[in-house]
This record gives structure tokens, sequence and C-alpha cells, in this order.
């Protein structure tokens, strides 16, 4: 299975998104990746619920949310009515995780947990077989175009090797600083998912940048 490539909307442009929207549908990219931010979980504020609602009208590929806001318990329904596929939620954001995975999983969406750089991944060994996706943090949340944290691939490694040990179909996504020169060390590692933001957004010509990514 070649990797699935999910760009990151916050490094598009917000003032033209209609366009940067029908170039994910008319790219090789496999899901748009949505970042929504609240200024207390995260030091930064981004879109919401009617931008995500607005976008899944038009968007022709599963919507990949990341919810790096406090008590995602208590946007389940919203995040469902916006079109999400997957709801990736912080390990950090929520006491009763896996009440809220089962809580997520029960509306069909895929239920995703996101872990922090400074987060190790056993925290998750007990309840690795009713996650859908593991989100490793490869930057500090909350801004795009920051440098990838090295110490992430061991990380990533430690994962896969949790998901094989337990005999599980967990994906392993990774989130921040993914590029021409990082992606190929990540897909090496057991990668399934890269998020791009900047890398794709950035580059001249993103459709061929999502092709290269797409054919590591
Ligand atoms: C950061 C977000 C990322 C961000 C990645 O908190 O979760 O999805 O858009 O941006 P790049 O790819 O530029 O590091
Ligand atoms: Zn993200």
């Amino acid at each position: 299975m070649s990797v699935i490539v999910s760009p990151s909307l916050l490094s598009a442009d917000f003032l033209h998104l209609y366009k940067d929207i029908e170039m994910i549908n008319n790219s090789d990219a496999d899901w748009l990746h949505m970042d929504v931010m609240d200024g207390s979980f995260v030091p930064n504020i981004s879109f919401g619920f009617p931008v995500m609602k607005a976008v899944s009208k038009v968007l022709k590929k599963p919507m990949d949310v990341h919810l790096m806001i406090k008590h995602p318990e208590n946007y389940i329904q919203q995040t469902l009515d916006c079109g999400a596929a997957i709801m990736n939620i912080h390990y950090e954001a929520c006491v009763h995780l896996h009440r809220t995975l089962q809580a997520i999983k029960a509306t069909g969406m895929k239920a995703g947990v996101t872990l922090n750089p400074s987060t190790p991944v056993n925290v998750l060994e007990d309840i690795i077989g009713d996650i859908d996706i593991v989100q490793i943090m490869s930057v500090n949340p909350g801004f795009g175009g920051q440098s990838f944290i090295k110490s992430s691939l061991k990380k990533v490694r430690k994962l896969k090797a949790l998901i094989e040990n337990e005999h599980c179909n967990t994906l392993i996504e990774v989130d921040g600083g993914v590029n021409g020169e990082t992606a190929p060390l990540l897909i090496d590692a057991g990668t399934d998912i890269l998020v791009s933001g900047s890398y794709i957004f950035g580059s001249k010509n993103p459709y061929s940048t999502i092709k290269s990514l797409k054919a590591l």
C-alpha cells in the first residue's frame, strides 16, 4: 500500500480557499487535513466548524480533522456534522480517552489519537486496539512551518512495534515538518499517513509535490 498523503489546509491561501480545495480534489492527495485550534490547548487559533462545513460542501476527499482543543468529547456531533471522516483528538486534552474513542466510532467516523512530542507512545499500550489512527506530532502543535523533531522517528518505530505486538490494524500518521527529506525516513520507520502543510502549499507546483510524496 502506498503512503496516504493528507495535505494540511493550515498553509493554504485563506483568501482563496476554494481554489486550494479544487487543487486537492484534482490532485493525488488522499485526504484533506484540517487543524482546529482553541487558543487554550495550543497557543494559537485557526478556524472552526463553520469553515469546515463550508469546505465539506466542495471537498471530494475524506476530511481528516485534527482537533487541538480542550474537551474534544464535547464536539463529536459538530465534527460529524462538518463531514469529517476522521476525528483526531489529543491524548493530553482528554481525560476519558477510551470512552471518547467509543463515542467517536459509534458515529461512523474513524477515531484518532494524537500525541504531543513529549508524550510517550506507551501511554496507549492498553487501548491501542481501540484506536484507528495514532498521530505522532513531530513538531509542537499550534503552527505550520516548524522544523521536524528528529526523535519522532524513534517514536514511530516504537509505535509500529506496539501495533505489531498487539496484532492490530492501527495506522500511524505523522504531522509536522514533513517534506521531501523527512518523508522517506518516516515511511521507512513505518508511517502510513503523511500530513504536510507548508511543504505542499508553499511549493511552486503543489500537484507535483503531492505526486512526489505519493511516489515514495
Ligand atoms: C500544526 C498542525 C500541522 C501543520 C503542519 O499544529 O497540526 O498539521 O499544518 O504544518 P507543516 O507541514 O508546515 O509542519
Ligand atoms: Zn495537524
